[in-house]
């Protein structure tokens, strides 16, 4: 028998089809709605990156930016479904499924993302990535983009400012009240949507980050926007359980620091781009940004604070006085 015989023997007694079945890649889709240069869509990127360098051939990342795959209210049916192994919508819109993690929504709660970060850190913060388990859903971390500004096509300057108008929100109960607590309207859309709405002025104005705005364009369709930094755009990043523990655990633990340091990553970006947004809006010339004086924020904050009151049952008093204490 000659020596290339005895390699095929062998080979085929070692490759059984189970071994070769174990052999493929474990495929993570990841879908999300923002364009693929926004900290959301540039950390999805980078995890891809770190896990399939931790873990050569035995996992492959799939990301699907702007919401070709799913819109986030898409989303966490999908991943139960076995359709979509990841996503990392916005905290806010996880509504119909936990009302704890509408505290982030609150306004003026969290001074800025050092709060935000702290809060998260600590015990309260770190339960609520278990807030979806009873939905079969885990929460393996948290992703920053960072405080939300408002826009119009007028100055918001005083609430009184914003009274009448339409505000496209995300699907959180609690931004309804923020707007509604101002005699503002507001009304739930997907990300996706925004753009036209504005353009087409079915909606008068919108909040989102500096990152948002200027990569998906808003500043263009709005003729102010205002720096309030009266809230929290903050993203989890979801798995299914079912999905999450039928994984080997050396992969499991490899996938978590992977998503770990690309976490860590993302969040300087997201500081980093959101200050650089900030500058390019100003730049274009395209808008004004309009900033408030100390006792125009305070009529913000007075104006919308009865919606931490109005939450506190639904959301619990704990977790506010939680968030409260990671400002200082
Ligand atoms: C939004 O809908 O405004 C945000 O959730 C978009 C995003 O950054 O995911």
């Amino acid at each position: 028998v000659g020596m290339s015989a005895l390699v095929l023997t062998s080979v085929c007694l070692v490759l059984p089809a189970q071994a070769d079945e174990a052999a493929k890649p474990v495929v993570i889709r990841f879908s999300h709605i923002v364009s693929g240069k926004a900290p959301k869509g540039q950390m999805a990127l980078k995890f891809k990156e770190l896990a399939e360098k931790r873990l050569p051939g035995q996992v492959v990342v799939k990301v699907y930016p702007r919401a070709m795959m799913y819109e986030d209210d898409q989303v966490v049916d999908a991943i139960l479904k076995g359709d979509l192994e990841m996503a990392a919508p916005a905290v806010s819109k996880f509504t119909k499924y936990t009302s704890s993690l509408q505290v982030y929504d609150l306004p003026f709660l969290f001074d800025d993302m050092g709060a935000v970060d702290r809060f998260q850190h600590g015990p309260a913060g770190r339960g609520l990535l278990d807030s979806l388990a009873g939905h079969g859903i885990r929460g393996l971390g948290y992703l920053h983009n960072g405080m939300k500004q408002l826009s119009a096509n007028q100055p918001l300057l005083q609430p009184a400012d914003a009274a009448g108008l339409k505000f496209r929100i995300m699907s959180s109960d609690v931004l309804d009240a923020q707007f509604n607590v101002i005699g503002a309207r507001a009304e739930k859309y997907p990300f996706g949507e925004v753009f036209n709405l504005l353009e087409t002025k079915k909606i008068d104005g919108q909040e989102n980050t500096w990152s948002n705005n200027y990569t998906t364009h808003f500043f263009r369709v709005q003729s102010h926007i205002t720096e309030t930094n009266h809230g929290v755009l903050d993203y989890m990043v979801i798995t299914s359980t079912a999905f999450w523990d039928k994984l080997p655990t050396a992969m499991r633990s490899e996938l978590e620091a992977a998503l770990n340091e690309a976490i860590e990553w993302g969040n300087q970006k997201a500081a980093e781009e959101n200050a650089q947004d900030r500058e390019r809006i100003v730049a274009s010339g395209e808008t004004n940004v309009m900033t408030l004086t100390p006792s125009q924020r305070m009529q913000w904050v007075q104006a919308m604070r009865p919606v931490w009151k109005q939450f506190s049952g639904v959301i619990g008093q704990d977790l506010i006085d939680a968030a409260l204490a990671s400002n200082n």
